[in-house]
């Protein structure tokens, strides 16, 4: 049982519904099995900051996935701002540049300081996972290869202080190999064999994908749109278990 709940304390679900009411209807179907919920653009710009307080209210963990890419002054002032409403984790793009993540990272800091509470972890998005390698070059001009752009990436986010990275699990083992274990490893484009793979490009099962290396699994539509929700994450969660 224990371990169940250890397992499940790995997936992060992607609450991208509508509104708050949808919002909070699955994280109450769900809260027995998942204790860490993720907000995305679709329900933040619905619902503004609101949701990340109504949701602190179910005792869960929240992930602010804004995807912060500005300058860094600006990423950084949204930075404080996230911090003061208690998110547990929040990201930005890597591709903003060693600048934009150390003031994000000092200024995230000053705040909690300030605050008295905890760091929020603070994880760099390296290549989405709707690119491949096609993609990545012809339309992002990035002349490495994927796997070395991303390895590139995780390297400098060590470098500037941030908790992890966010990356395909295909990325996974190589990133804990060059980058050691004390690293957290957010992987989206987690695909359980019975659901579909949706616009994702480079995914992987959630037991595959934690054996290669990642430390939370990001999944949204194979378990919000499951017509039971809930028993799509014990079935995830009994799948990881083998
Ligand atoms: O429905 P699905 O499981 O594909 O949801 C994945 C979630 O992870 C979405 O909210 C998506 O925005 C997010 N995400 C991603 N790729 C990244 C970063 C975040 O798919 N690199």
């Amino acid at each position: 049982m224990l371990d169940e709940q250890k397992l499940a304390e790995k997936i992060i679900v992607a609450l991208d519904v509508d509104n708050e009411e949808d919002a909070y209807m699955l994280v109450s179907q769900l809260s027995s099995t998942i204790t860490f919920y993720k907000i995305g653009l679709k329900l933040f710009v619905s619902c503004g900051p609101r949701i990340i307080t109504g949701l602190k209210k179910f005792g869960v963990r929240v992930f602010l996935d804004l995807k912060f890419h500005d300058i860094p002054n600006t990423v950084a002032s949204a930075a404080r701002v996230a911090v003061s409403y208690g998110v547990d984790m929040f990201n930005i793009h890597l591709s903003g540049g060693r600048e934009m993540i150390l003031r994000t990272v000092e200024a995230a800091e000053k705040k909690s300081v300030q605050m008295g509470i905890p760091c929020p972890q603070i994880v760099g998005v390296t290549v989405l996972t709707s690119f491949n390698q096609k993609n990545l070059q012809e339309e992002a001009g990035v002349q490495r290869s994927l796997i070395d752009h991303v390895l590139h990436l995780a390297q400098m986010a060590r470098e500037c202080g941030l908790n992890g990275i966010v990356a395909s699990p295909r990325e996974a083992q190589v990133v804990r190999k060059e980058i050691g274990d004390d690293f957290i490893i957010v992987t989206p484009g987690v695909r359980p064999l019975w659901a579909a793979s949706g616009d994702q490009q480079r995914i992987m099962t959630p037991r595959r994908a934690l054996q290669e290396g990642a430390s939370y699994l990001v999944i949204g539509r194979p378990i919000i749109e499951h017509p039971s929700p809930r028993e799509a994450a014990e079935k995830i969660v009994a799948e990881i278990g083998g």
